[in-house]
């Protein structure tokens, strides 16, 4: 199973990534957490010239940047029957993100067409303004303008997704209650076919 969580910076889906893997290791589930920007070579290199420097703008040669971290991303993780990976961001990042500063969404589903359909994908959903006040750190997507987009493709892709939206304001552990009976849900339904 695959479980994915999107959303703005500030939304608060790396703490509920986290206490998803968590709850579901403590029912005695194999669940493993991972991220984009990855941990490896690729996913360094972004963080320092793309988020940190600045070094490249070019938000075209960014979503490939992306697209090749995302790719060995996958070659890292194991896909079993019995494991639940749990992605805190995949390539719908890539569509918000750089599409919001002008690259076409077709463009980036085509060069993310390797990455397997999540069976899950929760999109925390909150105002910009608000979300950058939860922050403590601030790096070159982080503007309001850029977010408002960012925000608003993410709502399109939902609606055209499937994709289950969480009011990102509400408490977390309201929030964490919510995202575990959905994946409970989804669980027996999958097993019950
Ligand atoms: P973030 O989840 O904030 O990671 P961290 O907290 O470890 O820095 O992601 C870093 C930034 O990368 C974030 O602003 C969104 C951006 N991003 C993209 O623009 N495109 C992508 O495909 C991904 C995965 C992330």
């Amino acid at each position: 199973m695959l479980i994915v969580f999107e959303g703005i910076d500030g939304s608060g889906k790396t703490t509920q990534a986290k206490i998803l893997a968590r709850r579901l290791n403590d029912l005695g589930l194999k669940a493993s957490y991972s991220k984009e920007p990855t941990e490896g070579v690729i996913g360094r290199f972004i963080r320092q010239e793309v988020l940190t420097n600045g070094q490249i703008t070019d938000p075209r040669a960014v979503a490939l940047l992306y697209a090749a971290d995302r790719s060995t991303h996958l070659n890292s993780v194991v896909f079993s029957e019995d494991v639940i990976n749990i992605f805190d961001r995949f390539y719908y990042s890539s569509v918000a993100y750089q599409g919001a500063l002008g690259v076409p969404i077709d463009y980036i589903l085509k060069v993310n067409s390797f990455a397997p359909k999540p069976d899950l994908v929760f999109l925390m959903d909150i105002d910009p303004t608000l979300g950058l006040k939860r922050l403590n750190r601030f790096d070159r997507f982080e503007n309001i303008e850029t977010l408002i987009k960012v925000r608003e493709i993410y709502l399109n892709l939902a609606k055209q997704y499937g994709m289950i939206v969480i009011d990102a304001t509400k408490s977390v552990e309201e929030i964490s209650n919510k995202i575990i009976g959905v994946v409970e849900e989804t669980r027996s339904v999958a097993k019950g076919r």
